[in-house]
C-alpha cells in the first residue's frame, strides 16, 4: 500500500518523521510530496497510490479521477472545504477529517491577533487591554472552545453562538451563549470566526453584521476567507474608522484592504493558524493512524463524506 503526503504547505520535518514511522511501521510505503505549486505534479503523484493525507490542497474531480488505486483522502486538520465531497463518494473513496488536533495552534494565534489589534499594530501608540473586554466566538467548535479557554486567562467576558450546541453546555464551560448571532456582534467588542466555509456561510459576515459592533469592535477570521462578505466589509470600514479587521487568511482583495486600512488591517501572507509543529505533529500523525486503521480495520469513525 502506498500512502502519499501531498502539501503544498509542508508539515514541520519532526510532523513528517512521524507520520513516516506509523505508516512504515505498518507495512506501508510514504511518498513525499511538499510545495508542489503545479497541479500537474499532484495529478501525476496520485496515479498509483491507496492513500492521501493532505492539509488545505485543493482535491477535485479531476484528482480523483487521476487517482485509480485511491481508498481513502484525510484533511490532516479540520476543515475539508477543499474536497469534493461528491466525487470523492462517486469514486467510492473515504473523506476524513482529525477534527481538534490543530485546535490549540488556530486558537493561540487567533488571541495573537487580538493582541496585535489592540495595540494598535505595535506602532508604539498607547493601546487598549483584552481584559474585561467581550468576546464573541461565533461557533463554538474545537477551535472555539480553545479560544474560549484561553481568552479567559486574559480575563475576558466570553459569549459564544453556535446553532448546534446546546446553551446548558456552554455556561457549564463558563460561557455566556448568546441566542442570536446579531446579538453576539452588538455585544462584544472582539468577535472570532471559527465557522466553516459552507454554502450557507459563504458571504455571511457582511456589513450588517460586523456593523452592529461597539464602538472600536476588531473582527479576527481564523476560519476561512470565502465567510467574509470582503466587498460589504470594505465599505463597513470605510464609514466606520474605528473597526479593524485581523486574519490569518488572505483576502481576495488583500492589497485594497491594506492600502484603504493601513493600521487597522492586518493578514498573515500564508494561512498561519495550524502552522506549529505541535499541531503539525497531531493531525499529521492522526491522519497517519486513521489510513492505517481504515485500511486494515474498517475504521471509518472520522469520515465526513457519504
Ligand atoms: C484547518 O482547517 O484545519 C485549518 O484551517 C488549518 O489548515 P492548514 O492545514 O492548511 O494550515
Amino acid at each position: 500500500m502506498k500512502v502519499l503526503v501531498a502539501t503544498d504547505k509542508p508539515f514541520a520535518p519532526v510532523a513528517v518523521a512521524g507520520i513516516r514511522e506509523v505508516v512504515e511501521e505498518a507495512g506501508y510505503e510514504l511518498i513525499l510530496l511538499e510545495k508542489y505549486g503545479d497541479k500537474a505534479k499532484l495529478l501525476s503523484a496520485v496515479e498509483d497510490v491507496d492513500a492521501i493525507i493532505i492539509r488545505s490542497d485543493i482535491i477535485d474531480e479531476e484528482v480523483f479521477a487521476a487517482a485509480k488505486q485511491l481508498k481513502i483522502v484525510v484533511r490532516a486538520g479540520a476543515g475539508y472545504d477543499n474536497v469534493n465531497l461528491d466525487a470523492a463518494t462517486a469514486k467510492g473513496v473515504c473523506v476524513m477529517n482529525t477534527p481538534g488536533q490543530n485546535a490549540n495552534a488556530v486558537a493561540e494565534l487567533a488571541l495573537g491577533l487580538m493582541v496585535y489589534a489592540v495595540r494598535n499594530l505595535y506602532n508604539g501608540t498607547s493601546g487598549t487591554e483584552l481584559k474585561g473586554k467581550k468576546l464573541g466566538i461565533h461557533a463554538y467548535g474545537n477551535v472555539g472552545r480553545n479560544v474560549a479557554r484561553i481568552a479567559k486567562g486574559f480575563g475576558m467576558e466570553v459569549y459564544a453562538y453556535d446553532a448546534f450546541v446546546p446553551a446548558a453546555a456552554m455556561e457549564s464551560e463558563g460561557i455566556i451563549p448568546v441566542a442570536t448571532v446579531e446579538g453576539l456582534y452588538s455585544t462584544c467588542n472582539i468577535v472570532s470566526l471559527h465557522i466553516p466555509a459552507t454554502p450557507e456561510t459563504k458571504n455571511s459576515i457582511n456589513a450588517d453584521l460586523v456593523g452592529k459592533m461597539p464602538k472600536g469592535g476588531v473582527l479576527v477570521n481564523t476560519a476561512r476567507k470565502e465567510v467574509i462578505d470582503e466587498t460589504s466589509l470594505i465599505m463597513l470600514m470605510n464609514t466606520r474608522s474605528d473597526l479593524k479587521y485581523m486574519t490569518d487568511i488572505m483576502p481576495a482583495a488583500h492589497n485594497k484592504f491594506e492600502e484603504s486600512f493601513p493600521e487597522r488591517y492586518f493578514s498573515t501572507p500564508k494561512k498561519m493558524g495550524a502552522q506549529t509543529a505541535e499541531a503539525n505533529i497531531n493531525a499529521g500523525i492522526a491522519a497517519a493512524k486513521q489510513i492505517v486503521d481504515f485500511l486494515k480495520n474498517g475504521n471509518e469513525r472520522f469520515r465526513v463524506n457519504k
